[in-house]
């Protein structure tokens, strides 16, 4: 796991280096994909899904301001001002790496900057969480406190999740929750955290492409995401 979300934490690098105003969300997609494959991985969100009819069409989710999460990379072209989820899952040795980042587009205000940042930090916070003898729930109650306390909202549709051979595994992993509830953690759990912060409503629905999911009243998401495994002391990040 440790090569697959290595190149998690390079592509993250390398697409967050290509954001500007003027390019398109494909071309971001293009950038992740050709990389992904010259270090011999393979992108594990392209082709995931349960309806075979609507499987995920790319390797990078992409997802733009109101964008909670699960965007489709495409003709959309980036501007200034925006903020910009970027997320990838990557397969190698068998095992898989998960990450994402959110990037601002140019300048942002004061509020998109603010919404980054506490994401960000909630999701430090949970991770200090991820320790043995711990439980699910303690990384829940850290995220949601920090962010509740800021003034923002957690999305509940959607979890971080236990990460391993396959994307999504046991446990679930909220981020809101009560102390010393849910699965405990032990030593060498691998789990995706990945908190989702809204400006406004904790509300989301999905757009009707069947992917995208949006905030329920359109204002602003941030989402940060890292792999860890759980230690004794200290967690370790394996996509930082
Ligand atoms: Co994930």
């Amino acid at each position: 796991m440790r090569e697959p979300s290595a190149i998690v934490a390079q592509v993250l690098k390398l697409v967050g280096a290509s954001i500007r105003p003027g390019v398109t969300t494909g071309q971001l997609d293009r950038i992740a994909e050709d990389f992904i494959r010259s270090c011999g991985g393979v992108p594990v969100f392209k082709g995931y899904g349960y309806e075979l009819d609507n499987l995920f069409p790319a390797t990078l989710c992409v997802s733009v301001d109101n964008e909670v999460v699960h965007g489709i990379p495409g003709m959309r072209i980036l501007k200034d001002g925006e903020i910009v989820s970027i997320d990838v899952g990557v397969k190698k040795n068998g095992f898989v790496g998960d990450g994402a980042y959110t990037f601002a587009v140019g300048r942002v205000s004061a509020d998109k900057e603010r919404l980054m940042r506490i994401t960000q930090e909630s999701l430090a916070k949970a991770i200090e969480q991820a320790v043995e003898g711990n439980k699910v729930g303690d990384i829940g109650y850290a995220v949601q406190t920090h962010v509740e306390e800021a003034g923002y909202s957690v999305v509940r549709e959607l979890c971080g999740h236990g990460v391993g051979r396959d994307l999504h595994e046991a446990p679930n992993v909220p981020n809101y929750g009560r102390r010393n509830s849910g699965m405990k953690l032990t030593e060498g759990m691998t789990i995706a955290i990945e908190p989702m912060v809204n400006l406004g409503t904790h509300k989301v629905r999905t757009a009707q492409d069947g992917w995208t999911v949006l905030t329920y009243d359109g204002a602003p998401s941030a989402h940060f995401e890292h792999t860890v495994v759980v230690r004794k002391e200290k967690a370790e990040i394996l996509t930082k």
